[in-house]
């Protein structure tokens, strides 16, 4: 008969990779200092000969199997459904990352109050029930339909909720969750992934959809929910300032929808509310005529917004100058600066260059490095951009100005919140805005940053 034996290993924090012994960097991802040790039972291996009768399903043709849409089952809160592709779905794992504080216990307990017609278990390891209780007064809802319970074993909140047999399921969090199948101490990654691994059974076998929060801390710290990617459906991750009052969230998987979604709320004194229309919020009002500002039409996902680009040059006190990019990549910014410097010869090398993307927006699109030069000449020259004024291109390493894609999408939302111009690069292909109803806003179509700089600051 086999024996349970007890053996050490060595878990990546970040990538979940197993090592037999410690080391400094993990081979898999190539993080430094992630390595944590574990004890994990081994010797109970099951031979192959060992099939467990009844479990699992046959196989079967794939012609046979049933291809029916998946059920969806609506949150009533348009942000949350529009980020998983339509409403949670039947069976699905979604899991909820974010940092502490950041509003995700908030988030998951709306989410119920606001659908009082379906029975949700809320599992909650880090809260007292009364606790949970205060938090739902104070978003104003009190749902006799939404079972608060207070538990930390997996094996009991398994059982619990299968005698239940609830429509939602939500468990705060991930690393408080516990099960006696393994030796380890909650929040390690044997108990995080066993966790998630139970969940996921329950889920799949009930059709219940469960909701899963996990943290990530500043410095990775704790066992995350990165290790948590590929056993979880769906993962939105929260991103934000904590202190400010708006809170993005982001889809990175969703295996029943697209990804790189984003949804904007803020944090009010009674919960989260929805941010539909993002633009006018990230565009804050300041006086006419401020220089170093700029607008870019971005994209995040599918979803066009106008967000404000700030930048502050000025003469270096020391001998190297300063570059500092927030929400935006510091290497871009430097490669934008080098190009504006060698093509049309402005000297910012000798200038200290602050970036800012408004709104606590963390910015990839390329489009928006058209904004990020005019903001930096603006202040540069402090001349400001007149502020109806916005831009979408790509700067390419030789200054031309080059097309980015959906540029009439992008047209479209500034046209309708009132911009009177927008630069593009004059490579783009444009056919059909009149037909799409854009009207009163000028298309003006670049082909490199000279021409930019002539025809935005020429007297005007
Ligand atoms: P919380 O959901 O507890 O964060 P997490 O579960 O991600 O750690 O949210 C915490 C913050 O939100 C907390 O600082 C208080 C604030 N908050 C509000 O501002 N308004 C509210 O209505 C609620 C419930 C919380
Ligand atoms: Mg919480």
């Amino acid at each position: 008969m086999a024996t349970v034996k007890t053996k050490t290993v060595w878990f990546c924090k970040s990538c979940g990779n197993e090592s037999p012994k410690w080391m400094g960097r993990c081979p898999a991802c190539g993080e430094w200092n992630t390595m944590v040790e574990e004890t994990v039972a081994t010797g109970k291996k099951a031979s192959v000969a060992d099939r467990v009768p009844g479990a699992g399903q046959k196989p079967m043709p794939l012609s046979e199997i049933d291809s029916s849409v998946e059920n969806r089952i609506s949150l009533n809160n348009d942000e949350v459904d529009r980020i998983l592709g339509g409403g949670l779905v039947e069976g699905s794992l979604v899991l909820i990352g974010g940092e502490p504080g950041i509003g995700k216990s908030t988030l998951s307990l709306q989410i119920p109050l606001n659908c009082p017609n379906l029975k949700t278990l809320y599992v909650t390891g880090e809260e007292s029930a009364r606790q949970v209780k205060l938090r739902a007064s104070r978003i104003g809802g009190d749902d006799a339909n939404c079972l608060i319970y207070s538990e930390t074993l997996m094996e009991n909140i398994i059982a619990e909720a299968k005698s239940i047999k609830p429509d939602l399921m939500v468990v705060d969090s991930v690393q408080t969750m516990f099960s006696q199948n393994v030796e380890s101490s909650p929040g390690s990654v044997t108990q995080i992934k066993e966790t998630a691994a139970m969940l996921l059974r329950f889920a799949k076998e009930t059709g219940v959809p469960v909701i899963l929060i996990g943290h990530i801390t500043k410095e990775g710290s704790i066992a995350g929910p990165k290790i948590l990617e590929h056993i979880v459906d769906v993962v939105l991750q929260f991103e934000g300032d904590n202190r400010g009052a708006y809170r993005l969230l982001r889809s990175i998987k969703n295996r029943f929808g697209s990804t790189s979604e984003l949804a904007v709320f803020e944090m009010t004194g009674k919960g989260l509310r929805e941010v539909s229309n993002p633009s006018e919020m990230l565009i804050p009002m300041h006086e006419e005529g401020l220089s170093g500002v700029a607008v870019s039409a971005m994209l995040d996902g599918t979803r066009p917004f106008l967000i404000e680009v700030q930048s502050l040059v000025s003469t270096a006190a020391y001998g190297t100058p300063q570059r500092s990019a927030t929400g935006f990549d510091v290497r871009r910014l430097n490669m934008l600066l080098a190009v504006l410097e060698k093509r049309a010869g402005f000297k910012l090398s000798i200038k200290d260059v602050f970036l800012n993307m408004a709104g606590g927006l963390k910015v990839s699109d390329p489009a928006c490095d058209l904004a990020v030069i005019a903001a930096v000449l603006s202040s540069n020259f402090d001349f400001a951009v007149p502020s109806d004024v916005c831009f979408a291109g790509e700067i390419g390493l030789s200054g031309e100005i080059r097309p980015v894609a959906q540029t009439d999408r992008r047209i479209i939302e500034a046209a309708r919140l009132g911009f009177k111009r927008i630069f593009v690069s004059s490579f783009t292909a444009l056919d059909g805005l009149e037909e799409q109803g854009v009207k009163g806003i000028e298309v003006v179509k670049v082909a490199d940053v000279p021409a930019l700089c002539r025809a935005l600051f020429k007297a005007d």
